[in-house]
């Protein structure tokens, strides 16, 4: 069965790619390799040992997006990454998020009701949650007003496909995403930040590696026991395996038309202290750190239920935290040997 993935040689996508391969799928993957390496493809060949099919497009691009399902007539199903994910970069260029997160998802709807493709994975986040007042937060919680633009296109994009699939014959599954971090276990996929890292734990190994001087943690005066806020952190390979669980899920159905959400997550919250701490025993390094004021916008603490997922996708997650910086230590090490 032959896959599309939209933003292939991206982070999560990148791991999605080599999980559908392993699972015996053929891969198209495309990408504008704005916010990614060419470089990823050749690793993911040395991981799989095969090549998927490349073709650089930009989803903006309707007329290629067109061609690539031409090309590719046999497409079966689309798992849908590219987009822009920098919150603070989406506050101060709302309108570069709205038309590459929403624009791109309306022409790829509608390339694929064009050529007959009824099954699409989107690439959702917890973020639609907002602050949640009583962790842990399962999908029946309520989707409020996005605190970002970015936020905000995650949660148009679940609207709009949920519209969609009530009049077209189309299936989706949204996977709300909780905090994905860790690296491939053969150090040759991992988390690439463009310019200075706005995430947690790109930004602990770069301070290890001697990229940044120093982690600020972001407010100690918050409600909870260590004072610092509390994260789902799911490993990478684990929600990898979730799109392949999906698509497996999708092709199940009975029904032609349908909408469907998860949370993946690991079910466990952590502090920012604890995944500090995680690091340091599993690197055996001490961190330069220090605290600072609270970041604006963040919420105190959120983790999920994911008993849906395990019920209905059999999927779960299987790593803990250690794993997760351990594999995001190695990945980092190695990027220092490619003098990336
Ligand atoms: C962020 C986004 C979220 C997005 C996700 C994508 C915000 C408010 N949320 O999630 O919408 O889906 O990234 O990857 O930006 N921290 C520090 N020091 C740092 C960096 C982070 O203390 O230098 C803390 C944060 O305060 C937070 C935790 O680490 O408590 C995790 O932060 P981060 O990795 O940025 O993820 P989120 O903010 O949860």
């Amino acid at each position: 069965m032959k896959i599309l993935v939209t933003g292939g040689t991206g982070y999560i996508g990148s791991h999605t790619v080599v999980e559908l391969q392993q699972e015996g799928y053929e891969v198209v993957m495309i990408d504008n390799f704005e916010n990614s390496q060419p470089f990823i493809v050749d690793h993911i060949q040395k991981i799989t040992s095969v090549r998927p099919h490349v073709k650089q497009v930009d989803l903006r691009d309707k007329a290629a997006l067109y061609d690539v399902f031409k090309t590719y007539s046999d497409i079966v199903a689309v798992v849908h990454f590219a987009a822009y994910k920098a919150v603070g970069e989406s506050v101060a260029h709302p309108l570069k998020y709205y038309q590459n997160n929403i624009g791109g998802t309306t022409n790829l709807l509608e390339v694929m009701q064009a050529h007959r493709v009824h099954d699409m994975v989107f690439s959702s986040s917890c973020t639609v949650y907002g602050d949640v007042a009583n962790p842990p937060v399962d999908e029946s919680a309520p989707v409020v007003k996005a605190n970002s633009p970015y936020g905000n296109t995650k949660k148009i994009c679940e609207e709009i496909l949920q519209d969609q699939t009530a009049t077209a014959n189309l299936r989706v599954v949204s996977l709300r995403y909780f905090n994905p971090v860790g690296a491939h276990d053969s150090a040759l996929l991992g988390e690439l930040p463009v310019g200075v890292p706005n995430n947690l734990v790109p930004f602990i190994t770069q301070t290890a590696i001697g990229k940044r001087q120093k982690l600020t943690v972001f407010g100690d005066d918050y409600p909870t026991a260590d004072g610092t806020c509390i994260r789902d952190y799911i490993h990478v390979v684990d929600l990898a395996k979730a799109h392949v669980a999906a698509i497996s899920y999708l092709k199940k159905q009975a029904a032609t038309n349908g909408y469907y959400v998860f949370n993946i997550g690991t079910g466990k919250g952590n502090s920012v202290m604890e995944v500090i701490r995680s690091f340091e025993k599993v690197s055996g390094t001490k961190l330069h750190y220090e605290i600072g004021p609270r970041r604006a916008g963040d919420v105190v603490q959120i983790y999920a239920v994911c008993n849906k997922a395990q019920h209905e996708l059999g999927w779960k997650a299987s790593r803990d935290l250690d794993n997760c910086m351990q594999t995001a230590w190695h990945w980092e090490q190695q990027l220092k040997n490619l003098n990336l």
